[in-house]
């Protein structure tokens, strides 16, 4: 019987440099969309798949991404004394349950895949998966949940795939594709960041993984590549030489790129738009801003 996926790792170490000076002080997956940190939209992406333990691969000044998970009784003290049921209500969706998040450091930046091959004593032998918070997907069903129901019928590891424009390609992983089976496409290997007339495809691969334990050893072995760093993408692509299955699986949702700032600022136009508190007056803005905007050309 195949195993069912209970654990996700997010690599959340990285300097999140594009967005100085606001990374001075405070992690990135602390930023907000609308009114929740990115963190908090991946988190609720893993529960929505079933995930149970949650581990968080760190590095130095990520203290305030720890607090934000803990429980802060003397702010729901204050709430319920005031009657504030409803934030109490937001508030309890920030808790973990004890023993259910784990952090780990990466002491140094030695890439995605190193990243996710510091947990690998908290995975033992069991399929994973892995978030990238900066991903985040618009979707009715959750991309991860989407990806958890395909993964059940296929086995194996798959990843998030997405159609790039061709000179874009060497932003993302990209797969080369052997096979479409509906959503889910069987490959022949994956390239991390090839520059456009050498990518095999333009199906790119996005922030969202599940795994099987062989990854981990694979990352124990593989050599530095794109970017001198230890890739993920290369620990996935060693899986096909060894003649197992690898899926990419084209999810249903929009997905913004929240680690460049076009992408966030897009993010924060469609998620206050798509809000039912804020849609309306947030809509007659844009278009009161847009008309202004058109006049003064
Ligand atoms: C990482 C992965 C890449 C993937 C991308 C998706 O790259 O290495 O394969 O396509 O995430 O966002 P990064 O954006 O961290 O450079």
């Amino acid at each position: 019987m195949k195993k069912r996926v209970t654990k996700a790792i997010f690599p959340v170490a990285g300097k999140g440099t594009r967005f100085l000076p606001a990374t001075k002080s405070i992690p990135k997956e602390i930023m907000t969309l609308v009114d929740r940190p990115l963190i908090q939209y991946a988190i609720d992406e893993a529960r929505a798949a079933g995930i149970r333990e949650f581990i968080f691969v760190t590095s130095r000044g990520k203290s305030a991404l720890e607090d934000y998970f803990d429980h802060t009784p003397e702010l729901e003290n204050t709430l319920r004394k005031a009657g504030k049921e409803d934030l109490l209500e937001t508030l309890k969706t920030t808790n973990m349950d004890s023993g259910a998040i784990a952090y780990i450091r990466q002491h140094k930046a030695l890439g995605l895949g190193h990243a996710v091959w510091c947990a690998r004593r908290l995975i033992g032998n069991e399929p994973f998966a892995v978030i990238l918070p900066d991903d985040v997907i618009a979707a009715q069903t959750p991309c991860l949940q989407q990806m958890v129901e395909a993964h059940a019928e296929t086995g194996g590891c798959m990843v998030a795939a997405m159609e790039v424009p061709k000179e874009k390609t060497s932003s993302y992983g990209v797969l080369d594709v052997k096979g479409e089976m509906g959503a889910t496409v069987s490959i022949n290997g994956m390239v991390e960041k090839p520059p456009a007339d050498e990518a095999p495809s333009n199906l790119a691969v996005i922030g969202r993984y599940i795994l099987t334990p062989d990854i981990m050893r694979n990352l124990s072995r593989i050599k530095t590549g794109s970017g001198g760093e230890i890739q993920l993408t290369d620990a996935i692509a060693a899986e096909i030489d060894e003649d197992r299955e690898v899926f990419g699986y084209r999810f249903r949702g929009q997905r913004f790129d929240c680690g460049s700032k076009a992408g966030f600022l897009q993010a924060t136009v469609a998620f206050g738009l798509a809000r039912e508190d804020l849609g309306a007056e947030f809509e007659e803005y844009l278009q009161e801003l847009m008309s202004m905007h058109r006049a003064a050309q």
